[in-house]
């Protein structure tokens, strides 16, 4: 079977060495031998020993009808979308890592793989290395899926891991993460949570069915959290994580990406650097959870290569893996969104005003903790009711503002 592959990047290279060095192995697994016959990447590659296989015009991969398989590892969603509903329309199976692609386009992109009775497979998509796709929509088919939350990207894990273990500064945390290929080409996205924004809609689209769009679900990164939020944390015994999380209802679901306090003991806790965990809560097996690395070349190449294997041996359109695109937003409102908050306020805030406007709330303390400042807990409350209690404080203003892992 001849595969192509569009993007010589992280994920691309590590495809690539792959393919051609597990040759054998691979052949066995897939049912016949996966022959990588061409890679397309804007740039040169002069010393790699493969490098007969580069061309710049996808024309040379659209058009051939001898290729069946097509992995897109370039990013970005033009021209990858263009691209990759070509290579589907001229009836290629299209495997591929890039999120925003599947998060934009995925029911448009399923439902024209759906018509051409190919695949359109995106495990490394979600978790890197970790498989969470292929078990959420086979391996767990006997299951209605109430929950689905966890650790999403593996730069922001990594950053925060890093300046918390170690002291190191932001900026230091994420030039190494860079250096290691686990950020975005902008790690913008990374560090606003608009990557694990992206992998949320994903998983919460395969869980619900129908495609939930980034643009309707609430995502807010790491970058407002301070060494303070992280010691007020870790007295009461919680842990600050970037946390996605999808509470799937019967018409909307609460979709959201924020900063979370995680109780010590929780699993999530212990989940630090580049690794991911997805927890998944079916109404037959209860909680499962997936870990692994959540980024990097060789994991991310790893799935994006067992994507390929199936597609080989099961060429016909996977049907559990399909979901309808929507008009109207699925994803529930912010203000209806149920979560508890951590606030920090400074001022001449009172115990009773504070329970007055948020209802009862657990207090905490940290180590020189000035005299104008307090942090607190409260309960389970509706967004729109935390907010309303925000708008009538007086005398104090909010420096911080994190939801906890209930
Ligand atoms: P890279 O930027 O390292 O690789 C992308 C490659 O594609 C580059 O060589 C780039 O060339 C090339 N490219 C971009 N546009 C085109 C084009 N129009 N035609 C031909 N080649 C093109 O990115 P990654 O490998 O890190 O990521 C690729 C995808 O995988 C992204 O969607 C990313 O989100 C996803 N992903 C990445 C993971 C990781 O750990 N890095 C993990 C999981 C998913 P040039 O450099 O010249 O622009
Ligand atoms: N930038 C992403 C991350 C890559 O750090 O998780 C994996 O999707």
């Amino acid at each position: 079977m001849k595969v192509a592959l569009m993007g010589h990047g992280v994920v691309g290279s590590g495809v690539a060495e792959i393919l051609l060095e597990k040759k054998e192995s691979l052949a066995e697994k897939a049912g016949s031998l996966l022959e990588l016959v061409k890679i397309l990447d804007l740039r040169d590659f002069p010393q790699l020993s493969y490098q007969e296989l580069f061309t710049k015009d996808f024309s040379e991969i659209e058009s051939d009808d001898s290729i069946s398989i097509v992995v897109e590892a370039m990013g970005g969603l033009h021209p990858a979308y263009e691209y990759v509903k070509s290579c589907l329309e001229k009836g290629k199976s299209v495997v591929t890592s890039n999120k925003e692609l599947v998060a934009e386009k995925g029911a448009e992109l399923l439902a024209v793989a759906k018509e051409k009775n190919v695949n359109f497979f995106f495990e490394a998509s979600v978790g890197g290395g970790i498989p969470v796709i292929r078990p959420m929509h086979l391996c767990l088919a006997a299951n209605e899926l109430k929950t689905v939350y966890g650790i999403l990207n593996g730069t922001t894990n990594f950053i925060l891991t890093k300046m918390i273990r170690e002291q190191m500064s932001f900026e230091k945390a994420l030039s190494i993460a860079q250096e290691l290929g686990y950020a975005e080409k902008d790690p913008t996205a990374d560090v606003e949570g608009i990557d694990a924004c992206r992998k949320i809609c994903i998983l919460a689209s395969i869980a619900c069915k129908k495609h939930i769009y980034p643009k309707d679900v609430y995502a807010e990164g790491i970058t407002k959290i301070t060494a303070e939020d992280v010691a007020y944390a870790s007295a009461a015994g919680y842990v600050v994580k970037l946390i996605g999380q999808a509470k799937l209802g019967k018409e909307q679901h609460q979709v959201m990406v924020t900063p979370a306090l995680v109780p010590v003991d929780h699993q999530l806790s212990g989940v630090d650097d580049v690794f991911n965990a997805v927890l998944i809560e079916g109404d037959c097996t209860g909680d499962v959870m997936f870990y692994g690395k959540g980024a990097g070349k060789m994991p991310t190449a790893s799935a994006v290569v067992a994507d390929v294997v199936h597609a080989a041996k099961m060429p016909g359109t996977s049907l559990s893996l399909t979901w309808e695109d929507s008009t109207a937003s699925v994803a529930l409102p912010l203000t209806s969104c149920e979560n508890s908050f951590y606030y920090r306020l400074q001022g001449s805030v009172k115990p009773e005003t504070v329970e007055q406007l948020w209802g009862e709330v657990v207090w905490l303390t940290r180590k020189d903790q000035p005299a104008n400042e307090v942090a607190f807990m409260t309960a389970c409350m509706k967004e729109g009711e935390a907010v309303k209690a925000e708008k009538q404080l007086q005398d104090a203003v909010i420096l911080s503002k994190i939801r906890y892992l209930d």
